[in-house]
This record gives C-alpha cells, sequence and structure tokens, in this order.
C-alpha cells in the first residue's frame, strides 16, 4: 500500500501524489517516463512554437510516443494556451491539444497511458469539454483563487495552484503559495495541487496541510540524473544558484521566472524600452531558452528555473527520489500526529 492514497491517486491512477509538471519549450519524454516509473505522474512538454506549427506537432507527437514507449504508467502532457490580443486562442494551442487526442485515438495502447492533460496561461474554455469526452483526466494551472474558481465551475477535474516561487511562466498577480493554496483549496472541490518551491517530503506533508493532494514540481526535477537531454551547464547553474539569483522577467505567455544573468538582465533593460516589434521578440526569447538547454549557454541564454533551485544541491534518482518523497511526507504527518496530545479535538 502507498504511503499517501487521496482522490488525486485514485483519479490519476498513480502511486505517489507527486507530479513533473511541464518543462516546454524542452525535451522531456525521457524525464516523464522516468517519473512515471518511479510511481509520480510525469509530463511530456510541449515542444515551442516554431513558424512551421506542423513540424512542432509532429515533434510534440514523436514526444509523447517516446514516452509511452518507455512507461507502461500513467503520464501526462502539458500545453499553454496561448491567446492574441483579442482573446482569441493561438493556434499552436489548437494543434498540440488535437495532436494529443489525436494520438491517443490511434493507439488504445498509448492512450491508456497518457492518461492527464494540463493547460497552464490562459483559460482553456471550450478544450474542457473535449479533453474531457476523450476520456482524460484535465488539469489546470491557475495563479489566483478567481482563476481557479472559473475553471472548476467549467469542469476541470483538478486545479494546479502557482505560487510566486515557481519556475518558468509564473501568474501575473504572483501570490505566495502559503496565502493561494489553502484559498484555493477552500473554494474549489477538486481535487488541488500545489506548485512552486517544493523539493522533497517537507514541502509534499506541508502541501497536504494546506489541503492540496499532491504536488507538482519542475526545478526538483530538472536536477535529476533522469535529465540526461538536457545541457549539463543548464543543470549546474541551477545546482549552483544562491538566494536571490533568481529573477522574474517578460516571457511568452506573462512574467517567468529563471537566473539573474547577462540575457535576463538584457531582456528587462529592452522591455523597459518597449520599443521591440513583439513578435520578434517572443520568437527571440523561445530561441534564447532553448538555447540554453541544447547549448549550455546559460550567461547569455534565458535560465528558467525556479526559486528552489537556490535549497537544492545535488542531483536525485528520479526512481528512488519519488517513494522516498512520499514516504518522507507520510512520516511527517505521523510523526507531528503522534506529537498531539490525544485529547485535541480539530474539528
Ligand atoms: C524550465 C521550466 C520550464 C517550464 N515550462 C512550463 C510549461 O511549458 N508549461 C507550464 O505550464 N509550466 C511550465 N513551467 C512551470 C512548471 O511546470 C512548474 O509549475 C514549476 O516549475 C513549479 O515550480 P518549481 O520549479 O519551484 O517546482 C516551467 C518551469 C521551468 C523551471
Amino acid at each position: 500500500m502507498p504511503p499517501i492514497v487521496n482522490r488525486y491517486t485514485q483519479l490519476t491512477g498513480i502511486e505517489h501524489p507527486i507530479v513533473q509538471e511541464g518543462l516546454g519549450p524542452f525535451r522531456t519524454p525521457k524525464l516523464a517516463a522516468a517519473v512515471s516509473n518511479a510511481g509520480g505522474l510525469g509530463t511530456v512538454s510541449m515542444p515551442g512554437m516554431p513558424e512551421d506549427i506542423a513540424a512542432g506537432a509532429r515533434t510534440f507527437r514523436e514526444h509523447i510516443e517516446e514516452c509511452a514507449g518507455m512507461t507502461e504508467r500513467p503520464f501526462a502532457v502539458n500545453i499553454p494556451v496561448g491567446v492574441d490580443s483579442n482573446g482569441d486562442v493561438l493556434p499552436f494551442t489548437d494543434i498540440y491539444i488535437r495532436t494529443a487526442l489525436e494520438a491517443r485515438a490511434a493507439d488504445p495502447e498509448l492512450a491508456r497511458r497518457l492518461r492527464v492533460l494540463t493547460t497552464s496561461a490562459g483559460f482553456p474554455g471550450d478544450y474542457i469539454a473535449r479533453v474531457k469526452d476523450a476520456g482524460m483526466v484535465h488539469q489546470h494551472k491557475v495563479g489566483s483563487t478567481r482563476q481557479a474558481v472559473k475553471a472548476a465551475e467549467a469542469g476541470v477535474d483538478v486545479v494546479i495552484a502557482a505560487g510566486f516561487e515557481m519556475g518558468g511562466h509564473a501568474p501575473s498577480k504572483a501570490v505566495h503559495s502559503f496565502v493561494l493554496v489553502p484559498s484555493v483549496t477552500e473554494a474549489v472541490d477538486v481535487p488541488v495541487l500545489l506548485t512552486g518551491g517544493a523539493r522533497d517530503g517537507r514541502g509534499l506533508a506541508a502541501a497536504l496541510s494546506l489541503g492540496a493532494e499532491g504536488v507538482a514540481m519542475g526545478t526538483r526535477f530538472i536536477t535529476s540524473t533522469a535529465n540526461s537531454d538536457w545541457h549539463p551547464a543548464y543543470i549546474q547553474a541551477l545546482l549552483d544558484a544562491q538566494e536571490g539569483d533568481d529573477v522574474a522577467f517578460d516571457g511568452v505567455y506573462g512574467p517567468c521566472r529563471g537566473l539573474r544573468n547577462a540575457a535576463s538582465r538584457q531582456l528587462l533593460e529592452e522591455t523597459r524600452h518597449d520599443d521591440a516589434d513583439p513578435v520578434e521578440l517572443t520568437r527571440r526569447k523561445i530561441e534564447s531558452m532553448q538555447r540554453a538547454q541544447t547549448e549550455g549557454d546559460t550567461e547569455n541564454s534565458l535560465v528558467l528555473t525556479g526559486q528552489v533551485a537556490s535549497a537544492i544541491k545535488d542531483l536525485v534518482d528520479v526512481a528512488e527520489f519519488v517513494p522516498r518523497m512520499a514516504a518522507e511526507a507520510a512520516g511527517i504527518l505521523h510523526s507531528l500526529a503522534a506529537n498531539l496530545p490525544s485529547t485535541v479535538d480539530a474539528s
């Protein structure tokens, strides 16, 4: 019997309520499969927004199939919802969601494993019904209680509450996890995951105490031996990061957290002048992010990371780490309960 069983583990069919969440625009099939094989939920990330979006969709499908070939267990895909200035959903989102649904429709064995679709950034609207009609669990990542209620009312199965300290694209009105997660768990009835700042069983125990039913991590899994697809210099830069080395800059869908370096300083400066062509600037930002991962120039490229990098000093072995993290969280909760006087009534 796994140490923590709850609505989230039962809904998704995983052993431990520990998720490796989307890490786009990067290559993640191996990492996702490793996390799923360890009993958590791995996520295949969207591969970016190339000008030839059909080529992007082919890459995404290859990554999904590659992951399905490496695990028998449930895994997820993450697709940010991009919207234009009129509020219309951008083509890459539509094409990537259709790609995931088509991959499932074409292969029942793959469909058995690709069980969860996570959206983030903009509101997923009509896609919620399409994802659920396809028999998938729909998770949506939000940065506010208002967005959480809107998503739950629209029918998503799981809300991921994204706190200020998270890596990558952070909500525009960033609220700290300690404030956001209890407010979200009070406001919605569906299972909630905490994302931002978790790195071990203590973080999971804290998330459960705040009313969440699991954690979704990025930075902790980037810094793992399973993540051999990323340039070693990227991973080393995260291990070397100290408190205060992270900064939020203007990313692709809003503010984005990464390392304070020459690239983020230059972007902050450029954003201040506000005279760059926005389409061209977005293209350069994505290229810069991808260059950090493929070429490892961690000074002149945008290196996305969560604040928690400053507290991470070693690589973990995912197969060993995921069950240990769940056991550590359960152990903490048991020992705290055991130390309380038995007469306490918490009702
Ligand atoms: C390198 C990097 C890339 C990310 N890309 C995405 C993405 O494509 N979609 C998404 O919803 N979140 C993305 N995120 C956010 C993560 O899914 C996760 O919510 C976040 O890393 C949690 O914070 P943590 O890093 O403190 O664990 C990214 C985060 C990082 C560090």
